[in-house]
């Protein structure tokens, strides 16, 4: 494969990108037609249930009589079976297409392979595995959730100067956040929510903070609420049960809520493993744990994390709640603002190696 191969494939890949967020449960997939240097064609999947990448990259080429002598980049393997849109490896066929550059197998069930086999079967030449790396990059929820049948896993704190993530609280404390980070990366968590299918806190987080745990700073889609009172000591008013949203509460015993509030029932001694396989059924690709400490802790004690977001304020807090410790090194560290942003990435769940 050369280097004009290559740069097409990440112009899938900055295509596909535009999707995240919307594509849900679908993947994130971005397609480039080339003539010769030339790209005659682009597409990508800008939503769930909307046409596919490669249909409408084909949609956009203004000469269909040079397809035959195109190439067709996608970063994942196209479909081959019926669902919301008949296949897109009958379209290529059809629209004579005769080569077919891949970053990524689908590991879909109902694809898995099957893509490739049925445009290989119709005479194409289709490479596979150009930037595979990079291309599992761009849907690592996807891969995540298909592949280890739980959701895709972001933890996300910010803590002070000196570690803590909290002050500690007295009876009658006035109840709500005490600030760490700035306005213009609280922001940024909001962009983040719309990225991810879920949100997820612990029960005293959600008792001291009671946050909306919704998007107001940013433009997209709410992600599912969803929280643990396993002791029914979830007080009523509280935002996250009022409604609003889709919110998701495990409980022991069975709750009436109002609203778009659904109670799932799980043991006192229930595993994260089986709070995560609930998630899964629910196509909840992907989830975003924003604290607090004992929950964010008993999901690293376990190894249940993909990658983490950590901001570190000005702020000097001297006592409090500490913040939980990760064993690993940042891959990326960056000022963002008047905070340091930290990016960790959990190696042992890395679907790469
Ligand atoms: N700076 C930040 O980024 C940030 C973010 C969020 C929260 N916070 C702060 O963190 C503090 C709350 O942290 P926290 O550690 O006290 O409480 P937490 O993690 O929010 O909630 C812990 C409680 O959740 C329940 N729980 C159920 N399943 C659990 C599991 N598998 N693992 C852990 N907990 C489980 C338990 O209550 P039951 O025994 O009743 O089941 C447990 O005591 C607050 O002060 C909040 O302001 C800070």
């Amino acid at each position: 494969m050369s280097k004009q191969d290559e740069i097409y494939m990440r112009r899938c890949f900055e295509l596909a990108r535009k999707g995240l967020g919307f594509t849900r449960t679908n993947p994130l997939v971005g397609c480039v037609i080339a003539h010769g240097n030339r790209i005659i064609g682009e597409g990508y999947h800008h939503r769930f249930g909307g046409p596919h990448a490669e249909v409408l990259a084909i949609r956009s080429v203004q000469d269909p009589s040079l397809l035959p002598e195109s190439v067709l980049y996608v970063n994942l393997e196209p479909c081959s079976h019926f669902g919301k849109t008949p296949p897109c490896s009958l379209l290529i066929q059809q629209k004579g297409i005769r080569k077919v550059v891949v970053s990524n197998e689908d590991p879909f069930y109902e694809v898995n392979g099957a893509g490739i086999r049925m445009l290989r079967e119709s005479g194409a030449e289709v490479e596979v595995g150009l930037l595979r790396e990079e291309g599992y990059e761009v849907n690592r929820r996807f891969f995540s959730y298909h592949r280890l049948k739980r959701p895709y896993i972001i933890l996300k704190w910010a803590q002070t100067a000196d570690g803590f993530i909290d002050l500690n609280r007295n009876p009658g404390d006035p109840i709500g956040p005490n600030w760490i980070t700035d306005e213009v990366s609280r922001t940024l968590v909001h962009k983040w929510r719309t990225e991810e299918a879920g949100i997820l806190i612990g029960t005293d987080t959600v008792i001291r903070d009671n946050p909306r745990l919704n998007v107001r700073q940013w433009t997209g889609s709410n992600p599912v609420r969803i929280t643990i009172d396993r002791k029914g000591r979830l007080p009523d008013g509280l935002h996250l049960l009022d409604g609003s949203t889709q919110t998701v509460v495990f409980n022991c015993a069975p709750v009436r809520y109002s609203g778009k509030i659904r109670s799932i029932i799980i043991d006192h001694d229930f595993t994260l493993n089986e709070l995560l396989g609930e998630l899964f059924n629910m196509q909840i690709i992907s989830v975003i744990v924003e604290g607090g400490r004992r929950l964010l802790d008993s999901f690293i004690k376990e190894g249940l994390w993909d990658e983490a977001r950590v901001f570190t304020g000005r702020v000097v807090f001297s006592s409090g709640v500490r913040a939980p410790l990760l064993e690993s090194k940042p891959v990326e560290s960056i000022n963002f603002h008047d905070n340091r942003l930290e990016y960790y990435r959990n190696k042992m769940n890395d679907l790469q190696h």
